[in-house]
């Protein structure tokens, strides 16, 4: 495992390197994803005590390490509360999540609907794998997971995202009263 010293600074250096080499989704997921199981793994460089407080009511705490000035380029770390998780969402953008801390539970959807009906949305789930610390989960545009802790401790992941997923006009969806609404995070 490399755990060498590798900075939040520099990783998002890295990442501007890239975008502005290739505008491909893909590549960028490719590329970047060795970034983030690094970072992951230097934690050393920048996890903080704090960045382990949750938010009781929302079930996870959100803690921005990095923007650009136009809202590229996030980069969060996401503490999550023993037993509780997320609804199923998309990102709006492209999203690399590393293990950090505990391993986490990630459940897989797909669209199973016609999206004609706006608020309507229909999933069907297509898979589930846990990430422990270091392993990397890219997701393109449109992608759909949840994720839940379902260990009795804190666990804590670095996420990634082509841009603040609080201003990609991002969703979270209901898989038994079939709805889709808008998904905004509360930051700590
Ligand atoms: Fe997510």
């Amino acid at each position: 495992m490399d755990t060498s010293a590798y900075s939040i600074a520099q990783l998002a250096g890295d990442l501007r390197e890239i975008c502005a080499q290739t505008k491909d989704e893909r590549e960028i997921l490719s590329r970047a994803r060795p970034l983030a199981r690094r970072v992951a793994l230097a934690k050393g460089s920048w996890l903080k005590p704090h960045m382990y407080e949750g938010d009781a009511e929302q079930g996870f705490g959100v803690h921005l390490l990095h923007e650009e000035p136009d809202h590229t380029l996030a980069i969060f770390a996401v503490s999550w509360l023993p037993g509780r998780g997320t609804p199923p969402h998309d990102h709006g953008t492209w999203a690399l999540v590393a293990g950090v801390d505990g391993p986490e539970m990630n459940r897989f959807f797909e669209r199973v609907d016609d999206r004609t009906r706006p608020g309507h949305a229909e999933l069907k789930k297509i898979g589930e794998k846990v990430y422990g610390v270091g392993e990397v989960l890219a997701m393109p545009t449109g992608g759909i997971h949840n994720v839940w802790n379902e260990t009795d401790k804190v666990t804590l992941s670095l996420h990634i995202y082509g841009k603040h997923i609080n201003f990609t006009g991002r969703s979270q969806f209901d898989p038994e009263k079939q709805t889709e609404t808008p998904f905004v995070l509360k930051l700590a």
